[in-house]
């Protein structure tokens, strides 16, 4: 077990729900993590008032203070690596990332996506799993590369979509099991649990300990 908790930096765009729930399993002691800084691109998001109410150190990186998106990325960067993070979390984060940043904290840049990957990556998941008459649908943390949506799944969670479910309903019970999956997924990489290979990912666990 690790005696340091890891230092993760969260980057968010919104409402925070995620970003909560990593605050909620480090006091519960249920993630040894330590959340070293928030970063929103967006000024108004909920989530900075979450991070703030922590204490968590946070910083605005709005797209429209850069003239491009490799500047935009840099400083995004120089942020995570100055708050000594050593995993980057995205919960909501609505930027798309460039290959140069994706490439470089390839294997400890980790995103929530709320489908079943590879069905539905980008945006509308629920509707889309609705009309597709998918049987299930859920949510996955996977590493972050340069396609959208396409890298390495660590792990995901699922439910049953039901014949009155709406995309609302369907998404508050998705984020219920976002609430527990991307904590669980994070304690394991704060634990060592997990080894990135290339595309491949190992992850060591306990067998009771595997949500899938
Ligand atoms: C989550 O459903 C996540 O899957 C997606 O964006 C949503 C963020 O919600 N990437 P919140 O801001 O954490 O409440």
């Amino acid at each position: 077990m690790p005696t340091q908790p890891l230092p993760i930096a969260v980057l968010i765009s919104g409402y925070g729900s995620n970003l909560q729930a990593l605050i909620d399993a480090i006091d519960n002691q249920q993630l040894p993590a330590k959340i070293t800084l928030v970063i929103s691109d967006q000024p108004t998001a909920q989530g900075l008032e979450r991070a703030k109410q922590a204490g968590i150190p946070t910083a605005v990186i709005d797209r429209a203070d850069y003239p491009d998106r490799t500047a935009f990325d840099n400083a995004l960067q120089q942020h995570i690596e100055r708050s000594g993070a050593q995993l980057v979390v995205l919960a909501g984060f609505m930027r798309i990332l460039g290959a140069q940043m994706t490439n470089h904290f390839y294997g400890r840049l980790v995103n929530i996506h709320p489908s079943l990957l590879p069905k539905h990556p980008g945006l509308n998941t629920h509707q889309r799993a609705i009309d597709a008459h998918d049987k299930e649908h859920g949510t996955t943390v996977h590493l972050v590369t340069e396609g959208v949506d396409e890298g390495p799944i660590l792990a995901q969670a699922r439910t049953t979509i039901l014949p009155d479910d709406t995309a609302d309903t369907l998404k508050t019970r998705v984020q219920r099991l976002e609430h527990t999956l991307y904590p669980t997924v994070i304690r394991w990489f704060a634990e060592n649990r997990v080894r990135v290979e290339g595309k491949s990912v190992h992850l060591d666990l306990p067998k009771e300990r595997n949500p899938q």
